[in-house]
């Protein structure tokens, strides 16, 4: 049984955030700078409960000490069960994550996928990308209460795609590149609860809610047939309505507010929070000649960090079901 190291992406929401939960599209893509990494070390010479080790949250310890409803816990037992085993052999696991937590990052699903990953492979029985996302949504639904299962699905296929729930997941081409600067306001925020508050909102007010969410539903298949064209210019338009839509929800921030307005003025072609919202992160699409200038614009506006990455425009575009 040799060591085994694996990661797993981070993510961003193009389009269609929260109203993914209803029933409606999403396109969400794969960060790659930013993963979760898990590594597993065999111990032969030792016996007893597998060592967990992850220093960013000063956790040291052994599995049996962890409470039963610990994700770690959660994973190993899911993965035994998928594999059939009634013990873990002697084991190391290291799990570290470059990925800002409660920032609509995916963190948590990124941690879920590479911890799936890595258990069954570390075994001898690595598990097909349909059961890892398979487990990992039922490790986030832990976590999150009702994910739509988007973070989970684009981080175990690790390409950009075009999700509604309950469907098979449609893997996109996307005809340009898109040059993203992602701003951090540095204002965590838990997704559950953003989620939890459309709820309540949306039961309050079922017509006028039903109402934003069909118009981010429209908005998202016509940004879909953007990015597929390779009209960019649309794209950022539509990011920049998206937003609209999503402040109408409420789900925004004066800091993303501020952020969002700082972009388009500096020259993006659109910009607008992404995931659960309420903090966390926002997104502009700049174009290469621009993007040095919305940087500056989202510091002085407030991102405790920028980074820029660019989504390469792939090769194919066709539906796979999971
Ligand atoms: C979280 O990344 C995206 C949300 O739409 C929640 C979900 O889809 O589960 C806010």
């Amino acid at each position: 049984m040799p060591a085994i190291s694996v990661t797993a992406p981070a993510k961003v929401i193009l389009f269609g955030e929260h109203t993914v939960v209803y029933g409606h599209p999403a396109i969400a893509v794969p960060i790659h700078e930013l993963v979760a990494r898990v590594t597993i070390i065999p111990q032969p010479t030792r016996s007893g409960p597998p060592e967990i080790e992850a220093p960013q949250i000063d956790l040291r310890t052994s599995l049996d000490r962890l409470p039963p409803e610990h994700p770690i816990v959660r994973a190993f037992q899911l993965v035994a069960e998928a594999l059939g085993l009634d013990h873990w052999p002697a084991l190391h696991l290291h799990l570290t994550s470059s990925i800002p937590v409660a920032s609509g990052m995916g963190s948590s699903a990124a941690t879920a996928v590479a911890l799936v990953r890595a258990l069954s492979a570390f075994m001898g029985r690595p598990l097909s990308d349909a059961e890892v996302c398979e487990l990992a949504y039922r490790l986030e639904q832990r976590h999150h209460g009702t994910p739509s299962g988007i973070d989970n699905t684009v981080i175990t296929f690790d390409r950009p795609i075009f999700f509604v729930r309950y469907q098979p997941v449609e893997f996109l081409t996307f005809a340009a590149p898109l040059h993203l600067l992602i701003a951090d306001t540095g204002v965590k925020s838990l997704t559950r609860e953003a989620v939890a508050g459309v709820r309540q909102r949306w039961e309050k007010d079922p017509i006028l809610y039903e109402a934003r969410f069909k118009a981010i539903g429209e908005l998202t298949r016509r940004a879909k047939e953007a990015l597929i064209r390779g009209k960019i210019e649309e794209v950022g338009t539509l990011m920049t309505e998206n937003h609209r839509l999503l402040v109408e929800i409420g789900v925004s921030s004066p800091e993303l507010d501020r952020l969002v307005k700082a972009a388009v003025s500096a020259g993006a072609l659109g910009a607008k929070l992404s995931g659960g919202g309420q903090g966390g992160i926002m997104i502009a699409l700049a174009q290469p000649h621009t993007a040095h200038l919305v940087e500056q614009a989202l510091y002085q506006a407030g991102a405790v960090n920028v980074f820029s990455t660019v989504i390469p425009a792939p090769t194919s575009h066709k539906a796979i079901s999971p």
